[in-house]
């Protein structure tokens, strides 16, 4: 009887899965144009064709597409507009293509837009306000280019912003403007660049900041680890850096520090409160000074608490001093009752079978 429905849902189902997802390899600019019922897609992938130039308005046809991909394609050049239309967009990839310049390539906001995928190509400059017409990006990849100059305010406009991946390009020093304005970013991916030089207010607003990873970089000093942005790292790589000596308490303020990796440095001493201050610390690694004598943690006094956990502490002291009451109110009780028994039990003759209801009652209370 209801053969007939489920038959027809799973023809829809198949029908929507099939025309919602396409994917095209060693395609041509013509075979995309060629592309139908585009108001039924919500996720298209070019993959390793040949598209070097994109013109104005080129995906306005396919305004329900949720996620675009356009990867290994010779993308060197997109007119000004070519993201016209894509107002749905959620996670756009243009990764792996041959792009030189950095633009917004739209002449509105995207304003879904959360994912947006730029590595491997050849960006080398970072303009002012190139992400401003995306709102509400929270996951930003530039890893693998060509990057020497982040202009300030490049970043403006990214509030949501949480993960920045710009390892693997050609930096060499941060300026205290890069990354200001990013207030909830949570992972910053710099290994893998030039970086000899941070500025001292570098993180100052990114006291979101969990994860840092600096390694493969040409740091010497680490006077940057004391700001307030990064109070609240809990991931810290500064491994493969030229990093000679910590400055005492230098990791002071870093209380929640889990991972911090320094290994292959040039570190040959170690003052005794280098490291002090770092009570969550799980791990750490140093396997470029094997012979040093093995670090000693230095005890943390334990007196330090944030408001979450003084939340925490009340609620377990209250749940403590509660049950305490009870016991103690079932201790009274019971004893009372024990008395008041033993007080019974010394005025009457006491037989077998009169005993066993007694010791039942105490039993049950
Ligand atoms: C695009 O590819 C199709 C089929 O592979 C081919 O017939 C056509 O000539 C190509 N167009 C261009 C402009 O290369
Ligand atoms: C695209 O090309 C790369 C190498 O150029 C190859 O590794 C990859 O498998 C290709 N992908 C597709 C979908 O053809
Ligand atoms: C990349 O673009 C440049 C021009 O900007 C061009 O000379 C070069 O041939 C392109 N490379 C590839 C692999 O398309
Ligand atoms: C730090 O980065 C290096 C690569 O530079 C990597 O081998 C190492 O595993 C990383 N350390 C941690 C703790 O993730
Ligand atoms: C490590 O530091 C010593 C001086 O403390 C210096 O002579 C040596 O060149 C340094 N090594 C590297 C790889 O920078």
């Amino acid at each position: 009887m209801y053969q007939l429905p489920v038959s027809l849902l799973l023809l829809i189902l198949s029908f929507s899965f099939r025309v919602s997802c396409l994917q095209l390899s060693n395609c041509n600019k013509t075979e995309v144009t060629l592309i139908r019922d585009t108001e039924l897609l919500t996720s298209l992938t070019l993959s390793n064709c040949t598209l070097p130039h994109l013109e104005n308005a080129f995906f306005v046809r396919f305004d329900h597409l949720l996620q675009l991909e356009l990867q290994h394609s010779g993308l060197s050049d997109l007119d000004d507009f070519s993201l016209n239309g894509l107002i749905r967009l959620q996670s756009l990839s243009l990764g792996h293509n041959n792009l030189s310049a950095l633009r917004s390539w739209s002449s509105e906001p995207l304003g879904a837009l959360s994912i947006l995928d730029l590595s491997h190509n050849r960006l080398s400059k970072l303009r002012a306000k190139s992400f401003e017409l995306y709102p509400q990006l929270q996951q930003l990849d530039l890893q693998n280019n060509q990057i020497n100059q982040i202009e300030e305010n490049s970043f403006y406009g990214l509030p949501h912003l949480k993960h920045l991946h710009l390892n693997g390009n050609q930096l060499q020093k941060l300026d205290s403007s890069f990354f200001r304005g990013l207030h909830r970013l949570s992972s910053l991916s710099l290994q893998h660049n030039q970086i000899d030089s941070i500025e001292m207010e570098s993180f100052e607003g990114n006291t979101h900041l969990r994860s840092l990873r600096l390694d493969q970089n040409l740091l010497s000093s680490l006077t940057f680890i004391s700001q307030r942005g990064l109070a609240r790292l809990v991931h810290l790589n500064l491994s493969n850096n030229l990093v000679q000596k910590l400055e005492p308490l230098g990791f002071s303020k870093n209380f929640e520090l889990q991972n911090l990796d320094l290994s292959f440095n040039n570190l040959t001493k170690l003052s005794k409160d280098a490291l002090s201050g770092l009570d969550s610390l799980e791990q750490t690694y140093d396997d470029s000074n094997p012979s040093p004598p093995p670090l000693t943690w230095p005890k943390i006094p334990t007196d330090r608490f944030d408001s979450r956990s003084v939340i925490i502490w009340m609620l377990v002291a209250i749940a403590i001093a509660f049950a305490g009451l009870r016991w103690l109110r079932r201790f009274v009780d019971r004893n009372e009752k024990r008395k008041l028994g033993t007080k019974e039990l010394n005025n009457m003759y006491v037989s077998k079978v009169q005993w066993q209801p007694v010791r039942n009652e105490l039993e049950r209370s």
